[in-house]
């Protein structure tokens, strides 16, 4: 399990979600692509989300962030970060926001990266435009980051250009990137799952220390429960578009209650395999359509518990224990310790 508690769960949080929906336009009608997800962040803390693809973890990231694709509709009963509603400033303000106190990190760091302009001039190009100051002051913190990140020869890297370095370096200086400004909050959308094993785990170990050392709050998204397993302090287990299971990772994982959640612990690969074989997904069936009115249990087609109720009733959360929740119309019990065998 994780080494986690780098944070003070006395904190006020970071990051605020409450009810967060977002409706995508497509041919067919209206998607739901996100269906009054919750959750909370706090200085230092790791949250991951975590599900297959296609859950809605991207979108509510980009929710997040204010860069829904133009179909999308966005509502929320709060989202707020560090003290501000992010829903009630202006495009200006939030584009000040993003990569300033709040950074970003995709799988694909060439997003981010300009093929054309070298690394140094795009790292202190971010520093000057967030935070106004000199060139000097912005070259001697891109030099400090780089040695921070475990970079040799960070004088020459500088000057070299994205395609000059390996995958692994390219995520380090995306790393690099969004710490020139001292962020409170990071989301990383799927940051290690483009590199090989080894890499990955030298990336999320350095993103693990970072963020311990600048008391950063961490949103990690993945599909990989083995990185959660590393990382995380929460989590927030989506399946189309909801949050079917949250708490503490050490909860979750003691006490998966979801069938949803068992499931995919079920896939979990037992020591010496690979950990490229810890994807998600090898729950027999298919995540439902998700254009048009959703009744019932979006897991029911795929779940062995699933009775007649589970087409019609509305399906809310209900607690395990404290601070662990799941969403299922069954009682905690009906999924004790030995029953695990019917999920
Ligand atoms: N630009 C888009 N236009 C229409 N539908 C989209 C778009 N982006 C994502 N979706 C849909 O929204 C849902 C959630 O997608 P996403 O958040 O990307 O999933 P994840 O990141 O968990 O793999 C999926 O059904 C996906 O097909
Ligand atoms: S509500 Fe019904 S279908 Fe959904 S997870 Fe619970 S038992 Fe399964
Ligand atoms: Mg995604």
């Amino acid at each position: 399990m994780s080494g986690a508690h780098h944070y003070n769960p006395d904190d006020p949080p970071v990051l605020e979600v409450e009810d967060l929906s977002v409706d995508i336009k497509v041919p067919a009608g209206t998607l739901h692509a996100v269906n009054k997800v919750s959750f909370s962040v706090r200085p230092g803390e790791t949250l991951s989300l975590v599900g297959e693809s296609g859950c809605g973890k991207s979108i509510t990231s980009l929710a997040i962030m204010r860069l829904l694709p133009k179909a999308a509709r966005l509502s929320a009963s709060k989202i707020i970060f560090d003290g501000q509603d992010l829903a009630a400033l202006s495009e200006k303000q939030m584009a000040r926001l993003r990569g300033n106190r709040i950074g970003m990190i995709f799988q694909d760091p060439m997003t981010s990266l300009n093929p054309v302009y070298r690394i140094g001039d795009q790292l202190e190009e971010i520093y000057l435009r967030h935070k106004g100051g000199g060139r000097r002051e912005a070259r001697e913190r891109a030099e400090y980051l780089l040695e921070k990140i475990g970079i040799i020869n960070p004088t020459q890297r500088l000057t070299q250009f994205p395609h000059q370095l390996s995958g692994g370096l390219r995520q380090r200086m995306m790393i690099a990137m969004m710490l020139m400004c001292d962020p409170k909050l990071i989301i990383a959308d799927e940051p290690t799952t483009a590199l090989d094993v080894t890499v990955q785990v030298q990336i999320l170990q350095l993103l693990r220390s970072l963020q311990e050392e600048f008391r950063m709050a961490l949103i990690l998204i993945t599909h990989n429960l083995g990185v959660v397993a590393r990382m995380a302090d929460h989590v927030a287990v989506m399946y189309a578009g909801q949050v079917v299971e949250k708490g503490s990772s050490a909860d979750v994982f003691r006490h998966p209650t979801h069938p949803y959640t068992r499931g995919l612990l079920e896939c979990i690969p037992h020591p010496g395999q690979s950990a490229t074989r810890n994807k998600l997904g090898s729950i027999p069936g298919i995540v439902p359509s998700l254009v048009g009115r959703i009744d019932g249990c979006t897991f029911r087609n795929r779940c062995n518990y699933a009775f007649g109720d589970c087409a019609t009733a509305q399906v809310g959360l209900r607690d395990v224990e404290d601070g662990h929740s799941y969403r299922c119309l069954l009682p905690p019990e009906t999924f004790a310790a030995g029953k695990l065998e019917k999920a």
